[in-house]
């Protein structure tokens, strides 16, 4: 692969103005990817390659960062990414019955950005807050206790979805 010129001057001063701030410029791969993803949504492979080359890291040594994590994204995304706990917790408390709901209220599956772009849906492994499931995450807000009341006031509240 080689490197892309996908990034403005403005990214690239960032990353390494961010870089700088670790003795080893690899220690701040995963702000990096954040902050790929802050300006374009997802990590695409080019941009994953020139962030590498600015971490003076392998393009596979960073994708293996990138996969570790959740929620960086190595696909694109739809500008509101809704993630469904699908750990232990959260389906015994009817994360099932959440996710279809909004499912069905989106009109994609798992996986699936609709086709205007605006959402995508996907499942995410415990968020930490299982004594509060089921538990939901839209962009970087998260919402808990959502059983089907705590759903409709969301789904109402939230105009958009
Ligand atoms: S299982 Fe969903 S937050 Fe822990």
């Amino acid at each position: 692969m080689k490197r892309s010129i996908s990034f403005s001057q403005a990214e690239i001063d960032e990353i390494r103005e961010m870089a700088a701030h670790y003795p080893d410029k690899s220690a701040a791969s995963i702000e990096t990817l954040k902050l790929v993803q802050k300006y374009h949504r997802w990590v695409s492979d080019e941009a994953l390659v020139a962030a590498a080359d600015l971490l003076d890291m392998s393009p596979a040594e960073l994708d293996g960062v990138a996969t570790f994590y959740n929620l960086i994204y190595r696909r694109p995304v739809g500008r509101q990414v809704v993630h469904c706990c699908n750990s232990v917790s959260c389906w015994m408390l009817g994360a099932e019955e959440t996710l279809e709901t909004i499912s069905a209220k989106l009109g994609i599956g798992l996986g699936e950005t609709t086709a205007d772009g605006e959402y995508t849906l996907l499942p995410i492994v415990c968020l930490g807050a299982c004594d509060k499931a089921p538990v939901l995450m839209i962009n970087d807000q998260t919402y808990f206790n959502v059983d089907r009341d705590r759903l409709n006031e969301l789904l109402e509240s939230r105009e958009e979805i």
